[in-house]
């Protein structure tokens, strides 16, 4: 057992708990006090995981997990040479799991492994650092609430911004009245993603162990279906959520934030589609291998509050109205927070920049900084108080949660193709704190301009879902309900909250 383990099983003396929360860093000064590390998942974003475990001097990182033996040996090349010390380097992680040296992981996985990656390693005495969406499911969400209650184990979701200086300081403004009193927030990730390729029959990578990579989605054969093996799982719903599951976490999550939302919405609707890329790659019969939708716009509705979330991934220069282009600028990526007030605006435009503007757009004030989200990671594993976490297992499931509903809702009505017009006629009626009409306006302005043929490929109108908040089920759609959950590999299953 580390000393980390030992001190949380000796229970918090109160000399303890005062060393421990006052100056974690004061534990750091001892090698032998430093928390063990796994890092699951090394691809793109689990780099980054690496570099903040190397560089904060009250972790090491004792283990490398992999599926990709490549991906596993480069990382484990590059912690050695920093650290001075090889881990551990594996290809299933449950091998970690009763490895005592291990304190902690930190997953970069697929969204498919999530969930379960977090509640095994809970179940085994870790803390779990878990990147966002936390879940690809609600029931998912849920099963790590409950494992990091049960088990009393810190597990923080992997959005930053709950870190960053500039929108913490904005969100406490807002909290303030800074803007009057809010009650609606839109989310942006008006994000440029080019298709992936036609759908087809790839090999598998040879360094890629499929089986383990599958986990608790299904043994697919063919086995792969798109051209990039790594990273374009984002698009295929087995494994990813869409955009709106992929970037959107990180912009639902301050948008619920910052109105002081602490459940799931009642109501939901998402429309969409995966549109233009026959036009991107000129020809009419060209099929994407990715099946979520690449526009989707999507209304939460809370009650006396409203989120709508847009998402968009075709070209975006100049693409949004005149209000928008100011806050983000006419060209490029717009991928942000806006929060609507009585007497202004408050926008989350980047990582470390917030701006609120009064009723005519005047900058009233700034917000600058970032942050260290894994430093606070490690701040509540060492004080052993899920108070002292910038993003628990309840606000990863909550934001989470929304992308899920939006998604149940499209996938439903996937086929639901309607006019312009049709479309129109039922979201105007959609209650909502926004004008829904000019929001799908702009939507359709924009499908236009790339050249979507909106009468030949309509976009799909979702199911509009009435939500129980607290029993997390749906009240007006049993269709719905089986895709709060998944069906569970062999051995890969992810227990529900009541039986993990
Ligand atoms: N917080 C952020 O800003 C941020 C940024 C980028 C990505 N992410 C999240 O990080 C996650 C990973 O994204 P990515 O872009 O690095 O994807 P990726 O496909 O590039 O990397 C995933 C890695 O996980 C490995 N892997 C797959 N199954 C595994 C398993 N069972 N055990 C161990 N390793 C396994 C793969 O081999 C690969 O190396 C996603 O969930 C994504 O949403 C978060």
């Amino acid at each position: 057992m580390t000393q980390l383990n030992r001190r949380h099983f000796l229970g918090t003396s109160a000399g303890a708990a005062l060393a421990l929360s006052a100056s974690s860093r004061v534990w750091a000064q001892s090698p032998n006090e430093k928390l063990g590390v796994a890092i699951i998942g090394t691809g793109g974003r689990g780099q980054s995981h690496m570099s903040a475990f190397l560089q904060d001097p009250r972790s090491e990182i004792r283990a490398i997990v992999d599926v990709d033996e490549t991906h596993a040996a480069r990382s484990a090349d590059a912690i050695e040479k920093q650290q001075g010390k090889r881990p551990l380097v594996l290809a299933d992680m449950r091998r970690v799991l009763d490895d005592p040296s291990i304190d902690a992981i930190s997953t970069a996985t697929p969204n498919h492994w999530h969930a379960l990656c977090g509640v095994w390693a809970m179940q085994a005495g870790k803390d779990a650092y878990i990147e966002k969406p936390i879940s690809h499911n609600i029931a998912e969400g849920s099963a790590l609430v409950a494992a990091a209650k049960k088990y009393k184990r810190i597990c923080q979701v992997g959005t930053q911004c709950r870190s960053s200086a500039a929108v913490r300081d904005a969100v406490e403004f807002l909290n303030n009245g800074g803007i009057g009193e809010v009650k609606f927030a839109r989310g942006l990730c008006y994000k440029r993603r080019k298709s992936i390729g036609p759908l087809g029959d790839y090999p598998i990578p040879a360094a890629v162990d499929f089986n383990l990579w599958s986990g608790p989605a299904p043994y697919t054969d063919p086995r792969s279906t798109r051209e990039r093996f790594h990273y374009d799982w984002h698009w295929q719903r087995l494994y990813g959520n869409g955009d709106l599951g992929n970037q959107g976490p990180h912009q639902t999550d301050i948008a619920r934030w910052g109105l002081g939302i602490e459940e799931h919405p009642r109501n939901i609707i998402s429309y969409g589609g995966r549109l233009g890329y026959k036009a991107e790659r000129k020809d009419p019969n060209y099929v994407d291998a990715g099946d979520t939708a690449n526009t989707e716009v999507t209304i939460y509705d809370y009650g006396d509050k409203t989120i709508v979330f847009e998402t968009r991934g075709l070209d975006v220069d100049n693409s949004a109205d005149e209000q928008i282009n100011q806050m983000f600028g006419p060209k490029g990526n717009k991928v942000g927070v806006i929060f609507y007030g009585s007497d202004g605006y408050l926008v989350q435009k980047t990582y470390s920049e917030c701006v609120a503007y009064d009723k005519d757009m005047n900058v009233i004030k700034e917000f600058k900084g970032g942050g260290d989200h894994f430093g606070n990671f490690l701040d509540a594993c060492y004080s052993r108080d899920p108070s002292d976490q910038f993003a628990t297992a309840r606000d990863g499931h909550l934001s989470a949660g929304m992308s899920h509903l939006g998604n149940i809702s499209y996938y439903l009505g996937e086929e639901n193709k309607v006019s312009v017009d049709e479309l129109e006629s039922v979201i105007s009626k959609v209650k909502s704190r926004d004008d829904n009409g000019e929001t799908l306006a702009r939507t359709v302005r924009h499908l236009r301009d790339n050249g979507v043929d909106l009468e030949r490929y309509p976009l799909s109108l979702g199911v509009q879902l009435a939500f129980d908040p607290k029993r997390e089920v749906f009240t007006n759609a049993p269709q719905a309900n089986p895709m709060l959950t998944r069906e569970y590999r062999k051995g890969f299953e992810c227990p529900t909250a009541d039986a993990v």
